[in-house]
């Protein structure tokens, strides 16, 4: 983001809130393309929240729970000391750091295992997606299960945005859906929305052997908020509108 092209959109648009989405989100990429990820992640928020503090505007900016290490025995809460494993994690931490220190009315928002009714670009898809695909297409399906989430609804997670948004809360805050599970275990729960009778394989991180490291316990709560549905209703929602656009 060139600082002064954000800072004459912010002065042309005069918007009262921002949020920013973007990220540089290839996390076993970024441990060979640090300079990139922390170009998004880091240097791009800090010229946003710059720019908004300068016209007074209120920022929204998503972070993730890869922040942490993943050695806590339950989900990490906003007071939790960040260790993130990998670069991914590094440049959204520092994200986060130059957000908060430069625009002092801003929200950043912690979530987990986002899932929407469009799909990342850059990961061809949504989890969800791609295993339905994978599944459809007759391919095995082995899945990580000593990773745990929050699945997260983008939608559910959008309308907790908006209304948190407007509300007086600044800082740093968690917003998942409740409940924590395994990948796998959300690989079946996708399949069993759609009564497709794949099998999944749950392998372990160890036999995955993804080039970044990832946290075990990516599971997040808040001590500031209420929390979201549970992971499978907004799961359920989510496959119903699908089945509405797709027809599987
Ligand atoms: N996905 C998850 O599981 C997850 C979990 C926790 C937190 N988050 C956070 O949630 C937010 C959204 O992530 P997502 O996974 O939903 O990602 P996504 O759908 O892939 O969206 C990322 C967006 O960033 C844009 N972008 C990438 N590089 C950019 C650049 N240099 N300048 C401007 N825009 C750029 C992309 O635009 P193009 O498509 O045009 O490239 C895309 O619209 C991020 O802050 C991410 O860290 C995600």
């Amino acid at each position: 983001m060139d600082p002064v092209a954000v800072d004459a959109l912010l002065s042309g648009l005069r918007p009262a809130l921002v949020f920013n989405c973007a990220a540089y989100n290839a996390v076993d990429r970024a441990e060979t393309e640090r300079d990139l990820a922390f170009a998004v992640n880091a240097e791009g928020p800090a010229n946003l929240a710059r720019a908004c503090a300068r016209h007074r505007i209120r920022l929204v900016h998503f972070s993730t729970n890869f922040v942490f290490d993943g050695m806590l025995d339950r989900p990490y809460v906003e007071l939790d000391e960040p260790a993130p494993l990998g670069a991914y994690g590094a440049s959204k931490l520092e994200g986060e750091q130059w957000v908060l220190d430069l625009q002092p009315h801003s929200l950043v928002i912690r979530t987990s295992a986002l899932y929407g009714d469009r799909g990342s670009a850059i990961k061809g898809g949504s989890f969800p997606d791609r295993i339905l695909s994978r599944a459809v297409s007759g391919e095995s399906l082995r899945v990580v299960a000593d990773q745990k989430v929050n699945p997260t609804y983008a939608s559910d997670l959008a309308a907790v945005a908006l209304e948190l948004a407007e509300s007086d809360l600044e800082g740093l805050v968690h917003v998942v859906a409740a409940g924590c599970a395994g990948w796998d275990e959300l690989a079946r729960a996708v399949l069993a929305e759609f009564d497709v009778p794949a099998a999944v394989e749950a392998v372990s991180s160890a036999e995955l052997g993804a080039p970044a490291p990832r946290p075990l316990n990516g599971c997040l709560a808040s001590a500031r908020v209420a929390p979201m549905r549970h992971w499978r209703e907004g799961l359920h929602d989510w496959a119903v509108r699908r089945a509405a656009q797709h027809r599987l």
